[in-house]
């Protein structure tokens, strides 16, 4: 008899997504002729640079011709590409990492997820509310919590952003040993100073805690003042491991490339405090598990590095940032607080009602779709979070069609 894993009992059936689709076609069904306007989900919309895509066909190209032809490329990713992520997104920001502490990737959701196996079972996991639900499932999975109560699972320390503190967690009051950090976050678009990112440094380099820092957004820091990395904070090296991704930068959620920075001071302890090194046993964890990313999006994920995918990268940044700009402001103005959306791709409303009964709303009155809040963690309740991923046109009019329907509420 099989015997299953029976930590998969505890997690909570994926429900958001489902439900909203299930809600959306509902909705479709009785009237069909509404255009509905998607702004929930976080999917890129606009085409790959043109830089990523000569490249890519060139790359294709080379694989057609036996001399250039390959085959298994390094589980760590190829050198070309380890070395311009070094460069460019480190070392030109002062942030001393080495090509050979750059794991590439087919996405930072799997890499955000299979971190943990690294960790012993009786780890104490400190995880932000409202979460990217990556980082709690994988855990529940793993065993690391005991069964859902209250909106919650017990077991993880749980580090809230609200109002109250401005979106941006205090640090834990009771000791934990990792600590998952999102910024720009999802789903609140909060982002975090150097003296507020500090602290957790500090704090991570006094416990012998690590820092899982999830910085799958950075292209859309404007503010030169904000880390683009958790390495521009003195002593980091030694406590936080850092994620990111192509996928929102470049367009590349459907072609599939990112990194995990592990730098070789990152220490990881054995039941007798014996201290190992964690880039070793990632080192050792992907080269079993994993064989490498296809060589042409490789090479596709190297041109965002040259001049033109440089500014093609920025540019399609940019076209999302002023959707995110007209999000936040119609919505201010119709009377909504929020947050986010200057810095990051998300817009977090507070709603002042139900965040489910909020999206109704919206779906009826206006024919368009947010995520709600409650599906991020129970600080998400009374929020909705809407994507800036979309058309500035579809995003101009389903602002539209909100500021019309809400007028009356
Ligand atoms: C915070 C965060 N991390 C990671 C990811 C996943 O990125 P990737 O496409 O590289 O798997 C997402 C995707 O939505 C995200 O929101």
């Amino acid at each position: 008899m099989i015997r299953m894993n029976e930590n998969y009992l505890k997690l909570q059936a994926s429900y958001l997504f489902s439900e909203i689709a299930k809600r959306v076609n509902t909705f479709q069904a009785q009237n069909p002729d509404k255009k509905i306007i998607r702004m929930g989900i976080g999917d890129v919309t606009r085409a790959l640079p043109n830089a990523c895509i000569e490249a890519f066909h060139k790359a294709i190209d080379e694989m057609a011709v036996n001399a250039t032809f390959r085959g298994y490329g390094p589980e760590q990713g190829y050198a070309f590409l380890r070395e311009k992520v070094a460069e460019h997104d480190y070392q030109a920001r002062g942030a001393e990492i080495s090509p050979d502490e750059i794991f590439i990737s087919d996405g930072a959701k799997c890499d955000t997820g299979n971190f943990q196996e690294l960790f012993a079972l009786d780890t104490r996991i400190a995880v932000p509310d409202p979460v990217y639900p990556v980082y709690v499932d994988t855990n529940v999975m793993a065993g690391r919590t005991s069964s859902w109560k209250d909106g919650r699972y017990e077991g993880f320390v749980y580090l809230e952003s609200t109002e109250a503190n401005d979106y941006v967690p205090a640090l834990p009051t009771e000791k934990v040993d990792v600590i998952y950090l999102c910024f720009p976050n999802n789903p609140t678009g909060r982002t975090i100073t150097k003296a507020q990112l500090r602290p957790w440094v500090d704090y991570a380099r006094e416990n012998k805690a690590l820092i899982l820092y999830d910085a799958a957004y950075v292209e859309f820091i404007r503010d030169d003042s904000l880390p683009q990395s958790i390495y521009e904070i003195e002593g980091a090296q030694d406590v936080a491991v850092e994620f990111r991704s192509f996928s929102k930068t470049a367009g590349f959620t459907g072609t599939r490339c990112a990194y995990t920075v592990v730098p070789k001071r990152c220490k990881i302890y054995d039941a007798s405090h014996n201290a190992h090194s964690l880039h070793a046993f990632w080192d050792r964890r992907q080269s079993t598990k994993f064989n490498g990313v296809s060589y042409p999006v490789q090479r596709a994920a190297e041109a965002v590095y040259t001049s033109a995918g440089k500014q093609q990268v920025r540019e399609l940044s940019d076209y999302y940032l002023k959707n995110a700009a007209l999000i936040r402001e119609t919505i201010a103005k119709i009377g909504f607080p929020c947050v986010g959306g200057d810095h990051a791709p998300y817009v977090w409303v507070k709603t002042n009602m139900d965040s489910w009964q909020f999206f109704d709303l919206l779906l009826e009155r206006a024919g368009v779709v947010c995520t709600p809040g409650a599906g991020f963690g129970k600080c998400g309740e009374g929020y909705i979070r809407f994507s800036a991923f979309n058309s500035y046109e579809n995003v101009a009019t389903a602002l539209q069609r909100i500021a019309e329907s809400l007028k009356t509420l």
